[in-house]
């Protein structure tokens, strides 16, 4: 079991220090506009990936009046407690867990694992590959130990070859890099497609109990980032070697994967209304937290930006019995109280008010 059970903030966007504890169920952070609630949810997902989902810049996250903000969690896994803290400015960034300065921050997303839902994310279904990778990845990092290291070593064999097709080095030069490529993206894209795979029917599953009025089936397709079923990647490299040259970097690759999804053969985005596109990503989210159940035995934290922007009444209620029938911890931010429907006794309730927990 992973559970939140406490978070401090200091100097953290327009919270200047506070201290909430949590419940392992239900967790209610309630506040008008500006008040900082997005700000408490960003909190927990920076703790846990070390960046913010508004920005890749860390500017914002730090109070206007300070230098550096400083965010401290204390979590239950496993029966253990971890304490993980991250203080961070503009040029640095420091994480320790336990006292012991965390060089990875792949450490600290293992100790505190959270999903997020905000109100924009419905863009997995409408951007590009980009933000699906992301979700993908997400569960590829916690299915396979090994992901983390072979991303991270495809990242910088790519950088090289692309580095040596934008200085226009030998065509010999570039393919020195290839077989290293292939090496890593071939496991990179087993790991994918076996996630994928083992994640698709908890996602037809939760897309049935979400929104039982659609009949057709779910078909989740994903793409490797190259034609596989026409080329190894090996072959798709050396094919391509003249435009990848002429454009300046490596047109195929597991930097290109994605994954479509599909009701008897309409996209998703086409098919589905907004309401149920927000359904859609619960479900695929859901999805996640389960698999991630059954092959760790730890539980995900779920954090739920303005859950009434999301969901009608009887959706809000759906989704809260499931998140508490699957014993997930989730920490929900809204403007009233009155749009949640209480369906537990133990609720935390935690109301801000101009960046403060009052
Ligand atoms: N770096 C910063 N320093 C101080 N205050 C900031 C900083 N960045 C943003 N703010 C302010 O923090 C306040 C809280 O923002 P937040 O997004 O958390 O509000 P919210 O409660 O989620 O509001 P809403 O209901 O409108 O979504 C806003 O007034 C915002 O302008
Ligand atoms: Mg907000």
């Amino acid at each position: 079991m992973s559970k939140l059970k406490k978070l401090q903030l200091s100097l953290f966007r327009n919270i200047e220090q506070a201290t909430l504890h949590f419940t392992d169920g239900l967790n209610l952070i309630i506040g008008d506009n500006a008040a900082g609630k997005t700000s408490l949810i960003e909190a927990i997902w920076v703790l846990s990936s070390g960046r913010s989902f508004r920005s890749s810049k860390p500017a914002h996250l730090i109070n206007n009046q300070y230098p550096e903000f400083t965010l401290f969690a204390e979590v239950e896994q496993a029966e253990q407690n971890y304490k993980i803290g991250l203080t961070r400015s503009i040029e640095s960034s420091l994480c320790k867990i336990n006292g012991e300065v965390e060089k990875s921050q792949a450490q600290m997303a293992v100790h505190l694992p959270v999903q997020l839902l905000t109100p924009e994310s419905h863009r997995l279904l409408e951007e590009g590959p980009k933000i699906r990778r992301q979700f993908m990845d997400w569960g590829c990092f916690y299915y396979a130990p090994e992901f983390i290291k072979l991303w991270r070593i495809y990242q910088r064999v790519l950088k090289q070859r692309n580095n040596a097709l934008k200085q226009q080095q030998a065509k010999s030069q570039v393919q020195l890099w290839d077989t290293q490529l292939v090496d890593v993206a071939e496991k990179i894209d087993d790991i994918r497609s076996n996630y994928i795979s083992k994640l698709s029917p908890f996602v037809a599953q939760f897309c049935v109990a979400l929104m039982p009025e659609i009949s057709e089936n779910l078909d989740m397709n994903y793409r490797a980032g190259w034609a596989k079923a026409a080329e190894n990647y090996h072959s798709v490299l050396s094919q391509n070697y003249y435009k990848d040259a002429k454009l300046g970097h490596t047109q195929y690759g597991c930097h290109r994967a994605d994954i479509r999804f599909k009701f008897a053969g309409t996209e998703a985005m086409l098919k589905l209304s907004r309401g149920q596109q927000k359904l859609f990503v619960c479900a695929l989210l859901l999805a996640q937290a389960s698999l991630f159940e059954h092959t760790s035995g730890e539980q995900v934290i779920m954090l739920i930006d303005d859950l009434p922007a999301e969901l009608d009444g009887n959706h809000r209620l759906t989704l809260l019995k499931l998140l508490d029938l699957l014993k997930i911890q989730h920490i929900i931010t809204t403007t009233s109280e009155d749009l949640i429907p209480c369906i537990q006794t133990d609720t935390t309730k935690i109301k801000i008010e101009l960046g403060k927990i009052i």
